[in-house]
């Protein structure tokens, strides 16, 4: 029986991006051998969007291959050809920046105007990445051995599997495909079931680029999530895997990839400190804090988890910030004025509720929020707030990855940076202080990849993004980015030291 996507469906000015119960194989859209296929439905309605393609790893093997063929003959381009087609790709979504915006709120849910900015973040690492293809350089070495002459050469690894989240169907894709492809790479994208359209509307665009047949594979999958990843991190003909995502699923693809010793990123959870010192500018870190913790409301790895505040101005910091949250106007990413949509599913409120539970048991007070939306839909959520946090609270420990925003006291600096690293994880942290030196010792005593001070916004193409203990590594976008898809080759050759003939 055909199902009707619901009257919430978004008009596209070109509806053949929006690509149903087919995936993107060798230069051909195609359905599983099984024919079998998931559905996708609407965060915000629950409504049905459209199917894809139940891939399994047998399907997936079918793209490795796709991408092995194609490997020797893209790899030989070079840098300005590579650059390109990645311009012309990037051209083309900028031009359908409005309907991959459209395709990013109806499968996420996140508002319109974020997933408008979410398309630009997407696009720039398409741009950035051209301008990068070209600059692949290697060194000429002094040799330590008489007569030998060293140079490097960086070539790129080989086929690569890309393992995308839906919290940025555009963006997460894209920081993947940019550096890949501008090094040489061919690449085998495992889209997120949740949000699988955005990404097939970018292989559509890819399609219409130019971009050569097997170069650029992007495999749907719900259900056999788990055999696709592992048949990504397992076959021996993928030389590296990017993996966006949890920090328990980057665990276990990096013990599959270890028997053939896989290139590996992995860009994994955080549960980052945001800190307010005393001396800071108070309005300034009320409206950065707003801006980390509740970004796509709460959904980023990036986002704040743990607010710690000084004891001196907590009293004023927790009023001025719940007083912004009460004005938030949560509601379809589609209707006018929504500042908040919908959490992707019902899981994602579920450990929302849980962790509100448990703060509230051990002794905190939701100020602000702290309810379901029902009337809404299933998946809202009140933004919340809640004060008298402690540290045996669960928010201390583990990442929320929702609207809930937990306030923390201290005392010294010394108190809350030990607070802060006694994550085992460490993506991202924020601080905001007016003293210089402070400033410096903070910022380097942080154990965390990226650290922003005086700002609750850190993400930059032109920044290297990625994190250290638990939350994995590798960097992605900035000048580091292409690094992760190249291997360095050495060459030495001797005998260079005879004397000129005469
Ligand atoms: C993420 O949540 O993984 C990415 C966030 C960002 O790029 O800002």
């Amino acid at each position: 029986m055909t199902r009707l996507a619901s009257s919430r469906a978004p008009k596209l000015n070109d509806p053949s991006l929006f690509k149903t119960d087919v995936c993107y194989v060798n230069g051909e859209w195609v359905k599983a051998a099984s024919g079998k296929t998931f559905e996708v439905n609407d965060p915000a309605t629950g409504d049905f969007i459209g199917t894809c393609p139940e891939f399994t790893g047998k399907d997936t093997e079918n793209a490795i291959a796709a991408a092995a063929a194609a490997f020797p003959s893209f790899r030989t381009k070079t840098g300005r050809e590579k650059a390109r087609l990645l311009r012309k790709w990037y051209d083309l979504v900028v031009e359908n920046s409005d309907d991959l915006a459209k395709l990013i709120t109806w499968e996420n849910g996140k508002p319109f105007a974020d997933a408008k900015g979410e398309v630009a973040y997407a696009a720039s690492f398409f741009e950035w990445f051209s301008e990068e293809a070209p600059r692949i350089y290697g060194d000429s070495i002094p040799a330590t051995v008489p007569g030998n002459r060293v140079v490097t050469i960086k070539q790129p690894v080989g086929v690569c599997g890309l393992i995308t989240p839906w919290n940025f169907p555009a963006a997460m894709v894209t920081r993947k495909l940019g550096p890949a492809l501008a090094a040489g790479c061919t690449v085998v994208v495992k889209t997120p079931g949740e949000t699988p359209f955005t990404a097939l509307a970018l292989a559509e665009l890819a399609h219409r680029a130019g971009i050569p047949k097997g170069v650029v594979n992007f495999v749907t999958t719900l259900k056999n999530t788990p055999e696709v990843g592992e048949t990504l991190a397992t076959h021996p003909t993928v030389r590296k895997v990017s993996f966006t995502g949890s920090t328990a699923v980057g665990r276990l693809l990096m013990k599959q990839a270890s028997p053939t010793l896989k290139i590996l990123s992995m860009e994994l959870g955080g549960n980052a400190p945001f800190i307010v010192f005393d001396d800071a500018d108070v309005d300034a870190a009320v409206a950065g804090a707003i801006a980390s913790k509740f970004r796509s409301s709460g959904q980023t790895c990036v986002c704040a988890n743990r607010i710690y505040v000084q004891k001196g101005i907590y009293d004023e910091f927790a009023q001025k910030f719940a007083e912004k949250v009460k004005g938030f106007k949560v509601g379809n990413g589609f209707d006018e004025g929504i500042t908040h949509g919908p959490l992707i599913h019902d899981r994602a409120v579920s450990k929302v509720e849980a962790h509100i539970k448990d703060a509230e048991k051990k002794g905190g007070k939701v100020v602000v929020g702290g309810q379901k939306l029902p009337d809404l839909g299933a998946n809202f959520y009140q933004p919340t707030v809640i004060t008298g946090m402690t540290k045996e609270m669960a928010i201390a420990g583990e990442e929320t990855f929702g609207p809930v925003a937990g306030l923390f006291p201290f005392a010294t600096e010394q108190e809350v940076v030990d607070l802060a690293n006694s994550a085992e994880v460490g993506l991202a942290g924020y601080f905001f202080s007016r003293d210089l030196e402070r400033i410096t010792r903070v910022a380097e005593a942080l154990e965390v990849g990226m650290v922003g001070i005086n700002t609750g916004l850190i993400s930059d193409t032109a920044s290297p993004f990625g994190g250290v203990k638990q939350s994995g590594f590798g960097r992605e976008g900035s000048k580091y980015g292409i690094d992760e898809y190249l291997n360095i080759k050495t060459i030495t050759w001797g005998g260079m030291n005879k004397p000129l003939q005469s």
